[in-house]
């Protein structure tokens, strides 16, 4: 769908007021809601006051000027941005008066204005030019030699956009932008009058203020003053389309604005659901990976992982794979061979990847990434409630008064989010912070978290039962609802098992390390404070004990009524772009489509009618099970799309020796990944710009992806599987993924109301999208949960076996930045490396001192599983006896110091928890310089062996 360029600004926000009130407007009748400005009034009547200090996207400011107008009784000539109508108003917007006054606003501004439109990058997307036009300048009465700013210097220090104050107007709406969209508050308006100017942070250089590149001041500046550098290099763009960021699971919807077959800019939305128009630095900048030299585009072979590669033909790759695949199946067992589906690839794409799994592999070996992450999301959500998914849309947020956040650090994994959510903190909800991390929310720009429990690493589930004792014991529970929604049995059994002493936070203090009073006043703050609503992410998931903690969590809403209506509910923030898509399209090897065990003869009978072959009702082996069965020599074919398991995996060592045991590992990927050195076989995959399909979002939003430029490889990513699958026997003959879309529509039931037509004419939809619901679900459980009752699940803490000791006496946990996204195989080639070149370690100075480590410090970090060198941070962001990193870079892995233990529902690996030591180092690990030796060969056999096809 190719959408127009600039949304319709209608100048200050729409009001959500009940009430009309009608008025007149150039002798027009206009009824609007109470509360709408006499500008935004106006517009929806279809006439254009100018303006240029107001934006639909910020409030109402009123310093340009431009947008006077009169009224009927009243003196002067009011802004019409900053007057809300009346009853029975009349307004004049045209007058010789309004035109008088409007000229000679603009000639103040041009006066101070360089000349240079034809020249300008932003010639044919200027607000000034435009108003210029409006209101009929002519001439500039002043000159153009008074004092004025045209001197002022260029600031080119953001890798994506720059600002040039001397084509400033000071109309603020980039500081607006900042605060009120972003919640960073990085700009300011510093001196007054004819000094006023726009400063980042305290006249700093963008890259040293505290700007996070989110780009929202960019798209608000109404000049070439912000302004993206890849339009000052590739020219305004001509044409547009509507899609969906790959990156995180917030599900940004975006405009890709290209020129010819170039993207020239990734422009937030303003009626994207998710986003309601904000982005971050990832989804607006860093998509310049798509064309990177590092993209293979050619399929390559090999005959052992020794060998070089060598380019072949789709045709001679795909025939490789099917005759190995049927080769393997015969010699091992229909059992041999089995799939990984990726979580950033479309729903159609993971859709057709299980489907060949199930009915071209004939078994259920298939798994995907969301095993190592939301896997216990999924399994406990759907025991408590009866869906494994979040329970709210995000906009509901916006009525939440205590916000609990547990394990998550939204404003680096899911920024969008945090900038909606810091929204309403700055309007007076409250925040309580579980997490052994001070994460920047604790505090931030007129935030600060009322309770922050800075619990040890591993004790989430302790600290939620000690809040749900608090809870029972002191007759906080909402029994009307209790009563009404819940299984009282199964209440009560809970409830009995909470208010055990052992439970209370007194008792369970030594163990979690948060004070008992600390966790009293908070739990008591989320049971009556309000709409309490909880978000959580991988700290609560990737642990011995993950699964234990999202039911624990599930506890805690229903306990205090916290579901089933806006501004409540429990909300995990998915980390994949489509991580819930993908766990939706049945990869699991016991699901299939729409979380439906294998077992079941009913869901079975669906497909084996549609796809005309029998389906296996043994659960299928889960990633570590595949890895298990190759080190054992009974699996000895897989095809991995879309996933780096050899960096995202748990134990590296065992991942590297499983892969290294198959005869055929086929990687189909966009880069040659840390996995493909075990790869007989890589397949080039497509990027998001490259294809069409849909990825679901952490709210279960269904958003179009939309093809943007060619895919450079010849083929979508659904196109090679339906190759693969073809070429093993079967008829496959989807001719767009709308095919697919509609094949899961009619096979799931949580999805029978979903079509790519729907989705073009509404935008998006949340599942469930059916019969009860055609436009989808934004709140769920409203008036009884999925399952019927509220399930309350005893969750008893079980300390991992993870421990500290003599040889490993610190916890390491885990995390995100916000530059850098999962292994980095995408933020790493763009330029988002300027701001995280390298994981570094946080450690405590305390801790630091007792081991003579100094900032900037070569350390080795130590555990059972492996070790790793990387730089220290001194930082009481963390407790003592804690010490934190990110997994972004391959020469560091994280992976090789994590352990084998993982949750005992899902076997999600206990990424969160690791005893390790911290020493200094001298020098690297030797593992890792044979990584950069190893990294440095592949790039000569690549650069050799001409094979990206450019
Ligand atoms: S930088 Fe742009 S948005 Fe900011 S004050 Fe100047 S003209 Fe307005
Ligand atoms: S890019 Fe975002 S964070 Fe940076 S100054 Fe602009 S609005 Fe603020
Ligand atoms: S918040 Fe997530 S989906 Fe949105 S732009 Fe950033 S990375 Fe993309
Ligand atoms: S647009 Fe109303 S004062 Fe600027």
């Amino acid at each position: 769908m190719s959408a127009i360029l600039d949304d319709r600004d209608f100048g200050t926000p729409p009001s959500r007021a009940a009430q009309t009130v009608t008025l007149e407007i150039d002798g027009m009748p206009v009824a609007v809601p109470a509360g709408t400005s006499v500008m935004r009034a106006a517009a929806e009547a279809g006439i254009s006051v100018p303006k240029l200090c107001a934006t639909d996207t910020l409030e109402a400011f009123g310093s340009c000027r431009l947008c006077v107008v009169e009224i009927e009784g009243r003196a002067g000539t009011p802004a019409s941005c900053t007057t809300p109508v009346a009853e029975g108003m009349k307004v004049r917007t045209q007058t010789g008066k309004l035109k008088t006054l409007r000229r000679g606003v603009m000639e103040l501004y041009i006066s101070d204005h360089p000349l240079d439109c034809l020249t300008c990058s932003a010639n044919g997307d200027c607000e000034l030019q435009d108003m210029a036009g409006a209101v009929g300048l002519r001439e500039v009465r002043y000159g153009y030699d008074g004092a004025n700013h045209l001197e002022a210097k260029k600031d080119e220090s953001n890798p994506y956009f720059t600002f040039d104050p001397s084509k400033c107007i000071v109309c603020s709406r980039c500081v607006r932008a900042c605060d009120e969209v972003q919640g960073t508050l990085a700009l300011t308006v510093s001196g007054r009058g004819f000094e006023s100017k726009i400063a980042a942070s305290i006249d700093e250089k963008f890259s040293d203020s505290e700007c996070v590149s989110c780009g929202a001041c960019v798209k608000a500046c109404p000049t070439a003053t912000l302004i993206e550098k890849t339009v000052i290099e590739i020219g305004q763009p001509e044409r547009s389309v509507l899609t969906t960021c790959a990156y995180c699971g917030v599900g940004c919807t975006f405009k890709a604005q290209v020129r010819g077959n170039e993207v020239v800019r990734m422009v937030p939305h303003d009626d994207g659901k998710a986003n309601r128009g904000h982005s971050c630095v990832k989804g607006r900048f860093a998509w310049g990976y798509a064309t990177h030299p590092d993209r293979v585009v050619t399929p390559l072979v090999r005959e052992r992982i020794s060998d070089p590669w060598r380019e072949a033909t789709w045709d001679e790759a795909i025939g490789r794979i099917a005759s190995e695949f049927r080769r393997l199946q015969g010699q091992y067992g229909k059992n041999s061979v089995g799939a990984v589906t990726s979580s950033r690839c479309t729903n159609e794409e993971t859709f057709l990847v299980q489907k060949m799994v199930r009915a071209v592999f004939g078994n259920n070996n298939v798994d995907t990434c969301a095993r190592v992450c939301h896997s216990p999301t999924g399994y406990g959500l759907k025991q408590a409630f009866g869906t494994s998914a979040g329970t709210q849309d995000f906009d509901s947020v916006a009525e939440a008064d205590i916000i609990l956040v547990i394990g998550a650090n939204p404003t680096d994994g899911h920024p969008v989010f945090a900038s909606r959510m810091k929204r309403r903190l700055r309007e007076g909800a409250k925040l309580i912070v579980v997490d052994p991390r001070r994460i920047d929310l604790v505090r931030t720009p007129h935030i600060e978290a009322s309770h922050h429990l800075q619990l040890r690493p591993g004790t989430n589930v302790a600290v939620v039962n000690a809040i749900a004792h608090v809870i029972v014991t002191e007759g906080l529970v909402d029994e009307a609802f209790v009563r009404e929604r819940c299984d009282l049995g199964e209440f009560a059994t809970w409830a009995a098992f909470v208010a055990e002493a052992r439970n209370s936070p007194e008792s369970t203090e030594a163990v979690t390390g948060v004070p008992a009073a600390e966790l009293r006043a908070a739990a008591r703050l989320y049971a009556t404070g309000g709409n309490g609503a909880i978000y959580y992410g991988l700290g609560v998931t990737e642990h011995s004990q993950g699964t234990t903690t999202v039911m624990a969590i599930a506890n805690l809403a229903m306990a205090t009524g916290n579901l089933g209506r806006p501004g409540v509910g429990v909300n995990p923030l998915r980390g994949q772009n489509n991580v819930q898509g993908a766990c939706d399209m049945g990869s699991f090897p016991h699901e299939l489509p729409g979380y439906r065990h294998v077992s079941g003869d009913e869901v079975r009978d669906v497909y084996e009618e549609i796809w005309g072959v029998p389906i296996s009702s043994e659960p299928g082996l889960r990633i570590p099970n595949m890895l298990d069965a190759a080190v054992e020599g009974t699996f000895k074919g897989i095809y991995i799309q879309g996933e780096d398991i050899l960096q995202s995996d748990p134990n590296t060592h065992h991942v590297q020796a499983g892969l290294a045991a198959m005869d055929c590992v086929v990687v189909h990927d966009l880069f040659l990944n840390e996995t493909a050195n075990y790869a007989h076989v890589f397949l080039p995959g497509s990027t998001f710009l490259e294809k069409d399909g849909t990825f679901t979002n952490a709210e279960r939003r269904i958003n179009r992806v939309r093809e943007v430029i060619a895919p450079r490889n010849g083929l979508a990513d659904w196109e090679v599987t339906q190759r693969l699958a073809q070429a093993m026997g079967l008829d496959w003959s989807y001719a767009h993924p709308s095919e697919i879309m509609d094949e899961i529509a009619r096979t799931t039931p949580t999805f029978t109301g979903v079509s790519y037509d729907l989705l073009d004419e509404v935008g998006s939809v949340q599942w469930p999208c059916n019969e009860k619901a055609p436009l989808g679900t934004p709140v769920m459980h409203i008036d009884q949960f999925v399952r019927g009752k509220g399930r309350f699940i005893r969750t008893e803490y079980v300390a991992t076996d993870e421990r500290t000791g003599p040889r490993f006496p610190l916890l390491l946990t885990t995390g995100r930045i916000l530059s850098q996204y999962n292994v980095g195989a995408q933020t790493r080639r763009t330029a988002n490396v300027v701001w995280h070149e390298q994981d570094i370690l946080e450690i405590h100075p305390h801790d630091a001192e007792q081991r003579g480590i100094d900032e900037g410090d070569l350390v080795t970090l130590t555990s059972r599983a492996g070790e790793t060198t990387l730089k220290a941070t001194l930082t009481d962001r963390v407790s003592p006896g804690v010490v934190y990193t990110t997994f972004h870079h391959p020469d560091t892995q994280a992976n090789v110091i994590t352990t084998d233990f993982s949750d005992w529902a899902t076997n999600c690996p206990e990424y969160k928890v690791t005893a390790v030591q911290v020493a200094r180092a001298a020098h690297r690990s030797e593992w890792q310089e044979e990584y950069s030796e190893h990294a440095e060969l592949s790039r000569r056999i690549i650069e050799r062996e001409p094979i990206h096809g450019d």
